[in-house]
C-alpha cells in the first residue's frame, strides 16, 4: 500500500487514544504526536513565566514538552481552559500540520485531529469510553504515579473537562463523520489495538510484510 499513512485518533480524557495512538505509531513504525502535550506546556509555560496563554504558545521548545509535570492533573485542567483560546489553537496549528505532513505519515491524537488538523486523513478513529471506565482508569494511572486520588473528585473533573472540550466555540471535540467509533469500556489496551488494526486491514492497511 503506497498511501502515506495519517492516524488521526480523537476522544475525551482517558478514553484510551493515547494508548492506542502510541501503540498503532509502533506497530506501522510511524512518528507519534500527542497533542494535549502541546496544550498542556503551553500551560505550564504561561504560569511558570507569567504570561498570557497566547505568548507562552510561541515560546515553546522541545524541553518543554519533555517535562514531567506535563502530565499532573492540575495541568491538564488548566490546559483544557487554555484550548478554548482561539489564538493559542491558531499559533498550535502550523506544527501539528507540518508533523502530520511528513514524508512517511504520522500517527497524531488529540481532540480534533479529524475534524481541523487532518481533515484528509485516510484512517481515523474516535475512541470512547464510558465516564465510570475512564475515572477508573485515571485513579489507578494517578496511583501508579504515587498519588492517592479521591475517586469522585477525579470522576468530576473529567465531567468538567469533557464539557469544557466538547463546548468550547473553537474546534470542538467531535467525532468526524468519517471516524471509526472505537468504545474500549470493556476493552483493554491489547483488544483496543486488535479492533483498531482489524478495521484498518479492512481498509488496506496492514504493517508491510504483514
Ligand atoms: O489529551 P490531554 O488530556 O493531554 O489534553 C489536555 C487538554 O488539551 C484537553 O483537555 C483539551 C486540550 N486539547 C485540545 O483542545 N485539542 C487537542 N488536539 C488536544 C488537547
Amino acid at each position: 500500500m503506497s498511501e502515506r499513512l495519517v492516524v488521526a485518533i480523537d476522544g475525551p480524557a482517558a478514553s484510551g487514544k493515547g494508548t492506542l495512538a502510541r501503540r498503532l505509531a509502533s506497530h506501522f513504525g510511524l512518528p507519534h504526536l500527542d497533542t494535549g502535550s502541546l496544550y498542556r506546556a503551553v500551560a505550564l509555560r504561561a504560569s511558570r513565566d507569567g504570561v498570557a496563554p497566547e505568548v507562552a504558545a510561541g515560546r515553546l521548545s522541545a524541553a518543554d514538552l519533555a517535562d514531567p509535570a506535563l502530565r499532573d492533573d492540575a495541568i491538564g485542567q488548566a490546559a483544557s481552559r487554555v484550548a478554548a483560546n482561539p489564538e493559542v489553537r491558531a499559533k498550535l496549528l502550523e506544527f501539528q500540520r507540518n508533523f502530520a505532513n511528513q514524508a512517511g505519515g504520522a500517527v497524531l491524537d488529540g481532540r480534533d485531529i479529524g475534524t481541523v488538523i487532518c481533515p484528509a486523513a485516510p484512517v481515523k478513529f474516535y475512541v470512547t469510553a464510558s465516564l465510570e471506565a475512564r475515572t477508573d482508569r485515571r485513579v489507578g494511572e494517578l496511583r501508579a504515579r504515587g498519588g492517592d486520588p479521591i475517586r469522585p473528585r477525579v470522576l468530576a473533573e473529567l465531567e468538567e473537562r469533557d464539557r469544557r472540550d466538547s463546548g468550547r466555540a473553537d474546534a470542538p471535540l467531535r467525532a468526524a463523520p468519517d471516524a471509526y467509533r472505537l468504545d474500549t469500556t470493556d476493552m483493554d489496551a491489547e483488544r483496543a489495538l486488535a479492533a483498531a488494526l482489524a478495521y484498518m486491514a479492512g481498509k488496506g492497511f496492514r504493517r508491510a510484510g504483514s
